[in-house]
């Protein structure tokens, strides 16, 4: 995993406060590591929380698991993101729908997915939306985007 990296990627969730900024930070985290060169981003379906700081549930938990996501901020996906961006992930089924609903280019297309599931090869996962949820659902959100994102760098590194 030590060669540079150039691609643009997006982690889109419904809020941008809980999982898709625990995604981007995760990979920053293994990007400063291994001195990759992506560029990372991550963005809401929704406008609810523009400008907001990460979940403070989700925020604490990953700081307990090592992780500070306090920076970040959140923002909408604008349709400029299916150019700027070579992969964008969704974090969920509804989440992939409503992105695939906002294209209007087929080209774009293939930059969709939901993230690789870290452990079945050719097979996908969804992150659950822990916002009504409790600790223990911060808590394994962080631990199965914790195994994706791991995955989803392997696997990056593999395609070049
Ligand atoms: P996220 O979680 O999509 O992982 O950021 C949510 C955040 C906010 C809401 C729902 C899910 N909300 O309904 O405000």
């Amino acid at each position: 995993m030590e060669q540079e990296k150039k691609e643009k990627i997006l982690f889109v969730c419904l809020g941008n406060i809980c999982r898709s900024p625990l995604a981007e930070a995760l990979m920053r985290e293994i990007q400063t590591k291994y001195k990759l060169g992506f560029t990372l981003d991550s963005a809401g379906t929704s406008g609810y929380h523009i400008g907001q700081k990460p979940d403070a549930r989700t925020c604490a938990n990953a700081l307990k698991n090592g992780i500070d996501m306090s920076n970040l901020r959140a923002r909408q996906f604008v349709a400029g993101d299916f150019d700027s961006f070579d992969r964008i992930y969704a974090m969920d089924k509804n989440n992939l729908a409503d992105l695939r609903k906002a294209s209007k280019n087929p080209a774009h297309s293939h930059k969709l997915s939901l993230l690789p599931h870290p452990e079945t090869e050719g097979e996908f996962v969804e992150i659950p939306d822990p916002y009504y949820g409790d600790e223990n659902d911060f808590e394994s959100v962080f631990l199965l985007l914790n195994r994706s994102i791991h995955s989803l760098c392997t696997k990056l590194s593999k395609a070049d």
